[in-house]
């Protein structure tokens, strides 16, 4: 029989759930005319005993946010950043990917670029970036003389989550919060003289706020370094008459880390 991965299983389990199907089904049929009186009273122990045992309960008290701001203050360096994260196992994504992606890039470059997410061809390579809204962020940069290999004016990648959402769906609130952390340390050891914020979900991340096509070109700040909101490259892709304000916020990029 053919496996069925872990986000079909729970997709499938949550489509259920919409139709309504919110109980498992026993063995043995429940007669609901039955009188309570005669129905097995619940064992009052175990009704006013807390779960306060191993398992998946314990899990769930587990606070992921805080757990991940520990792992990440306690991280020095880039590297050990990078094993803090692959190293978290709180983020379900973590289960539906086949790579983490971290960066990309050259550490220590003036412009750090935040996406969204690795999408398919991201999550197979293992580098933010590398489809076609990548191919498009390359020529953006290169349009403005800079790049991730350039060796007078580099730049570096990383994304809002490093975990591909399933069927690149949005990320979830708490996926951003649990991840926003390792970002905003990420942000801290890479230490960029500027950030740009590409698009919606990393200004949710970083800002608290979305309507990119608003923020846009307008600077503001991330983690106490100057911070540009803009539009996405795979926003560029779909709407291509948006291409000539991306070239104004990239001129306007180029003259305050020149300046
Ligand atoms: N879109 C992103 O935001 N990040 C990637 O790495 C790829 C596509």
């Amino acid at each position: 029989m053919e496996s069925t991965d872990f986000h079909t299983a729970k997709a499938l389990l949550d489509w259920q759930i919409e139709l309504g199907a919110d109980e498992c089904m026993s063995d043995a049929p429940i007669n609901r005319y039955e009188l309570p009186d005669k129905l097995a009273k619940p064992k009052k122990a175990a009704a006013e005993k807390p779960h306060l045992t191993r398992g998946p309960v314990d899990e769930q008290k587990i606070d992921p946010v805080a757990v991940a701001s520990q792992a990440a203050a306690s991280a020095a360096t880039l590297e050990e950043l990078r094993a803090a994260m692959q190293a978290f196992d709180l983020c379900s994504l973590k289960k539906g990917a086949r790579n983490m992606v971290f960066s990309d890039g050259m550490a220590g470059a003036p412009v750090m670029i935040i996406g969204e997410a690795p999408g398919r061809e991201e999550d197979r390579i293992g580098k933010p970036f590398v489809g076609a809204a990548g191919q498009l962020l390359d020529r953006m940069f290169a349009a403005i003389d800079m790049g991730r290999e350039h060796a007078e004016a580099p730049i570096y990648i990383t994304n809002t989550l490093p975990w591909r959402p399933p069927q690149n769906r949005d990320p979830k609130p708490e996926e951003i919060a649990m991840m926003k952390p390792f970002l905003l340390r990420h942000i801290e050891l890479a230490d960029p003289k500027a950030v740009v914020i590409m698009g919606n979900w990393a200004c949710q991340a970083l800002l608290g706020k979305r309507g990119i096509t608003r923020l846009r070109g307008i600077w503001t700040t991330a983690v106490d370094k100057p911070a540009l909101p803009m539009c996405h490259p795979a926003y560029l892709l779909r709407n291509p008459a948006a291409k000539k304000e991306a070239w104004a916020d990239l001129l306007s990029l180029r003259a305050a880390i020149t300046a």
